[in-house]
């Protein structure tokens, strides 16, 4: 199989930043999530640097939602990045993970009044999603005595190849405001005291392997940009979404690379902009494609059962990567310590969740397993432990931060006693 540079085998093991999985599976216990610091690292300069040399006022902001944790908030942090934050959650996230309140949109279409009140109160820009938002946010900001700069998100209404669960900016969508009502939008916003309109923002989906569509979007933005300034809105930043996929299938998908998408997303807009006689900041919100292939999950095989086919039982089921389910999503599975054998058999990895449809990967070639073995769920780190559950009570697992050959924690597998935390029983039943 095709792996990446920070994904090695050695002496039969596999190795993650050059790091003997086996051994940290012994350290830490299983499940558990291993992260390589330098990966994000080097996919995050590599957003910086293609869209900045074909574009000179640019902002990255990393989606928060791939994955929250804050040490990769911070790694992110110190390499200069923001955050597309949707919740007040992931905004409180990113301000004690270093990154600046100028550096953050906070987006959502379903936002509470104290969402918006802490946004005006830490002084974060805010993207829209309706003129019921904006009514509301005016009423917010009044009361603080400011002028909150904002953006609309459009809805571009582009049909995009991926799963429609993530198709984001399709007519249909419940995201955005539809370009015929847009203009309306920022009239209102124009003519209110307390919030002042001075950005674009859209999103149109995510896992996309294909740049056509991002470069449609460009054309959008860049036609609705021209149609804001006449209409006396002054851009100070065009925003535009994340949504760049990877390659899951590692020996058949062929990704676009940084530099692909940069191609196709910034000379239209940059093109649009010098024809209007603007220079708004362009940001991008990438999410996936900065941390996914940068982690994989270690689970540990408790059984192996022949029945109609062969089944693995292992210890992380959907409770702590629930994509393969909700999306039918592929992830590659490798055994950690055979990473060097043939394949032997045909396996269908389930986990240890009540329910049929917990399964991790199906009908994959594997080498004999047995019991005890190691094995590793590649490309994790983007929606993996952020969408996890404690599903059938069972407590979330450790994450492990590697670097320059060290290995740490960046947080601790969860207990019993985590479950029943925040649990009280009502005065009756004391
Ligand atoms: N910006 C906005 C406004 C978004 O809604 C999203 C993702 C992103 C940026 C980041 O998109 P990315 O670069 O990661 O594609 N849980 C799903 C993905 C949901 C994406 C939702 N929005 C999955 O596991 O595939």
């Amino acid at each position: 199989m095709n792996l990446p540079g920070h994904l090695s085998v050695a002496n039969g093991h596999l190795l993650l930043g050059g790091l003997d999985l086996n051994t940290l599976a012994d350290t830490y216990g299983t499940p558990l999530y291993v992260t390589d610091e330098d990966r994000i690292i080097s996919r995050f300069r590599e957003y910086r640097d293609e869209i900045g040399s074909r574009y000179d006022r640019v902002k990255v902001l990393y989606a928060a939602k791939a994955n929250g944790n804050i040490a990769i908030m911070r790694t992110l942090a110190r390499e200069g990045a923001g955050a597309d934050v949707f919740s007040s959650g992931e905004l409180e996230l990113a301000l004690s993970a270093g990154m600046s309140p100028g550096d953050l949109l906070f987006n959502g279409s379903s936002k509470s009044p104290q969402d918006l009140a802490l946004a005006v109160e830490k002084g974060v820009r805010i993207s829209l999603d309706s003129t019921d938002e904006l009514i509301q946010l005016e009423k917010v900001a009044a009361e603080a005595g400011t002028v909150v700069p904002v953006s609309f998100r459009i809805n571009p209404a582009l049909e995009v190849p991926t799963h429609p669960k993530i198709a984001t900016g399709l007519a249909t969508s419940k995201f955005g405001i539809p370009a015929a009502r847009i203009g309306e939008a920022y009239r209102e916003a124009l003519g209110c005291e307390h919030v002042t309109p001075v950005g674009i923002h859209c999103h149109i989906g995510s896992q996309i392997l294909d740049v056509v569509p991002f470069a449609r979007e460009a054309g959008v933005l860049a036609t609705v940009a021209g149609d804001l300034t006449d209409m006396g809105v002054r851009l100070e930043f065009v925003d535009v979404g994340g949504g760049l996929g990877i390659p899951y299938h590692h020996d058949t998908d062929r990704a676009p690379s940084i530099a692909e998408y940069a191609e196709a997303v910034v000379p239209p807009l940059r093109e649009g902009f010098e024809q209007i006689g603007i220079s708004p900041e362009l940001y991008v919100e990438p999410g996936r494609s900065l941390v996914a292939d940068s982690t994989v999950l270690l689970t540990r095989v408790h059984s192996v059962k022949k029945a109609h086919k062969t089944f693995v039982n292992v210890d992380a089921g959907f409770n702590l990567l629930i994509r393969p389910v909700m999306y039918d999503s592929y992830h590659e599975v490798m055994v950690v310590n055979r990473a060097d054998e043939p394949p032997r058999d045909t396996c269908t990895i389930t986990g240890p969740i009540c329910e049929t449809g917990d399964i991790l990967a199906h009908d994959r070639e594997l080498p004999a397993v047995v019991a005890g073995d190691l094995l590793a769920i590649l490309d994790t780190g983007a929606y993996g432990f952020s969408m996890s559950s404690q599903y059938n009570s069972r407590p979330r697992c450790a994450e492990v931060l590697v670097k320059g050959g060290r290995a740490a924690l960046m947080r601790r597998a969860e207990t019993v006693g985590d479950l029943t935390a925040t649990m009280v029983l009502p005065p009756w039943q004391a």
